[in-house]
């Protein structure tokens, strides 16, 4: 189109008003914003920057694709193992890890033996990590070698890569979840992302601020880069401190960068059965697990790597609602169902909230001698045989999609309760029950601001069937 000079000054002249409107709009809003903080500026214009990071100081090498989602390709794994551990856990690795779609390394301190070798296809390429003894000047590296893994992997491979996640040779990853949650950051801000440990005393003697290392901790790509240029110098500042995960934290610090604590990462610092903790998880998506060899089974009557490829089969089909907590009642026979999705299920034979239902049941035990409470940085409810409050167990057993496109998880009962019927709520006893089938929708939740709601939709003899669905807006789980 060819435009007249008047036409030019025309459309000058609107510009400039526009320009200048929006100036307006762009200042007020600002001020606006300050005035009223849960209307964050940030939050309104952060998908412009996130396109156009017009305030970046140093726009990575990845300007082109910094915009579009991320996804699995753009995060690189680094795992820290031992020769003589990977035997029995390379179980736990093959678990989550995705030949050919999970980028990463396992570092160990020494060749593989015969025993590992030809090299599992299943497990993550390895290199045996530098010897840092001459540098350091000391015998004992052994946290200096798991840190020093991050400028590692970086060193190896960190073209298009977002995040850097760091593990143990015995962390079970939940990969779907960890890109969903990652993919909400800006990935060319710093961000320390890590789980503090369950038992207090860990975190009070090692560091409130740390991330604990088996659990998995996300580095941003500046924070990676920073790290790795810094870890030669800051592994020589901090080279009187004997804890690898502490190490980290105050190497990060110095970069001026604090732990965000996810709710989903889980060091586990717990010992023996620890059903309970994990039918009571907290209202995030479940993004690790740790410690598998330090505590019992998790499924009865199957043995630990069973258990996690057991795990694993639930996690395969819906990851998004794995061992997320609903909860819905059966007023008929006044019974509460609190169901832990791929994992667990409970029948209380009494009305209880999701408040009180949301705390685990101290089925574990503490990780260390810790001679008074508080031990745990969650609240507990006590095991019971009060027959009003012990519940009637169940485990997953099966899942497998329905001709109606649901997914359908049937828990079997774990053993008899050996109860009377609580009495005070009408002696409905459910121990003739000795499955539950749990119907939910075959797509995953997105919206974690809220749990799901459920309802009972049959009970028998033998059976009760429970349905998960989104909450009604007003709607009370009481
Ligand atoms: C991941 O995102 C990149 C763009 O950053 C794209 O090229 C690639 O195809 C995506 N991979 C998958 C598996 O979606
Ligand atoms: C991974 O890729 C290699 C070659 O690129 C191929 O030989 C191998 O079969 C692949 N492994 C899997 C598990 O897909
Ligand atoms: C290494 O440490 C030993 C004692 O542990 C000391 O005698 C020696 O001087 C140190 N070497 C260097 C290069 O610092
Ligand atoms: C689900 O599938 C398994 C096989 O994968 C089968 O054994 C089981 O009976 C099925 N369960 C239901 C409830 O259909
Ligand atoms: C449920 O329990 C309450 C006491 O908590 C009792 O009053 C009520 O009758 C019970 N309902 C049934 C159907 O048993
Ligand atoms: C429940 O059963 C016990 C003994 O079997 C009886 O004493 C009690 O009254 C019953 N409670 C109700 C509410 O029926
Ligand atoms: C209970 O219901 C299930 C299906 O909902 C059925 O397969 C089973 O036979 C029923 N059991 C009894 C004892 O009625």
């Amino acid at each position: 189109m060819v435009s007249s000079p008047k036409m030019d000054t025309v459309f000058g002249s609107l510009c400039r008003t526009l320009l200048i409107i929006c100036l307006v709009f762009y200042f007020a809003f600002i001020y606006l914003s300050n005035q009223y903080p849960n209307c964050p500026a940030s939050d309104f214009f952060s998908p412009f920057l996130k396109r156009a990071p017009l305030l970046a100081s140093d726009t990575t090498d990845e300007t082109e694709t910094v915009g579009s989602p991320t996804n699995l390709s753009h995060l690189v794994f680094g795992l820290v193992g031992s020769e003589k551990a990977w035997h029995h856990r390379k179980a736990y690795i093959e678990s989550w890890w995705r030949p050919n779609v999970t980028r990463g390394l396992l570092f160990l301190d020494n060749p593989p033996t015969p025993g590992l070798l030809p090299w599992s296809p299943a497990s993550p390429s390895y290199r045996i990590s530098d010897d840092l003894t001459k540098f350091l000047n000391k015998t004992d590296v052994t946290p200096q070698r798991i840190i020093h893994a991050i400028m590692e992997v970086y060193r190896e491979d960190h073209e298009n890569m977002r995040w850097l996640v760091m593990g143990d040779d015995d962390s079970i990853l939940f990969l779907d979840n960890i890109v969903d949650v990652l993919a909400q950051y800006d990935h060319t801000k710093y961000y320390y992302f890590g789980g503090h440990s369950e038992f207090i005393l860990s975190n009070y003697w090692f560091s409130f601020s740390q991330g604990f290392g088996g659990a998995g901790f996300i580095l941003s790509y500046p924070l990676a880069k920073a790290l790795a240029a810094d870890m030669e110098n800051c592994l020589r500042r901090y080279r009187h401190l004997n804890a690898a995960d502490l190490t980290t934290m105050a190497c990060i610090a110095d970069i001026g960068v604090s732990l965000t604590a996810l709710k989903g990462i889980h060091q586990i610092d717990l010992r023996g059965d620890i059903s309970g903790f994990l039918s009571s998880h907290p209202k995030f998506p479940l993004l690790s697990l740790h410690h598998f060899d330090m505590v019992a089974p998790i499924f009865p009557s199957k043995d630990r790597a069973e258990s996690t490829r057991h795990l694993m089969k639930a996690a395969a089909v819906d990851q998004s609602r794995m061992l997320q907590q609903t909860i819905c009642y059966h007023r008929q026979s006044n019974w509460s169902f609190s169901i832990s999705w791929g994992y667990s299920a409970h029948i209380y034979e009494r009305i209880m909230p999701r408040s009180y239902l949301q705390y685990p049941i101290e089925t574990f035990k503490t990780w260390g001698r810790s001679p008074r409470p508080p031990h745990y940085m969650f609240n507990t409810r006590s095991p019971s045989s009060d027959p009003c409050e012990a519940p009637h167990i169940f485990f997953y057993e099966s899942i497998n999609k329905t001709a109606e496109n649901e997914i359908l998880t049937s828990f079997a009962r774990a053993w008899p309760r050996g109860l009377p019927a609580c009495s005070s709520t009408g002696n409905h006893s459910a121990d003739s029950v000795s499955r539950i089938q749990v119907y939910s929708p075959a797509r995953k939740r997105f919206q974690m601001d809220r749990s799901e709601c459920c309802d009972v939709v049959g009970v028998n003899e033998s059976q009760a069937d429970v349905r998960l669905r989104e909450c009604a807006a007003d709607e009370i789980i009481a």
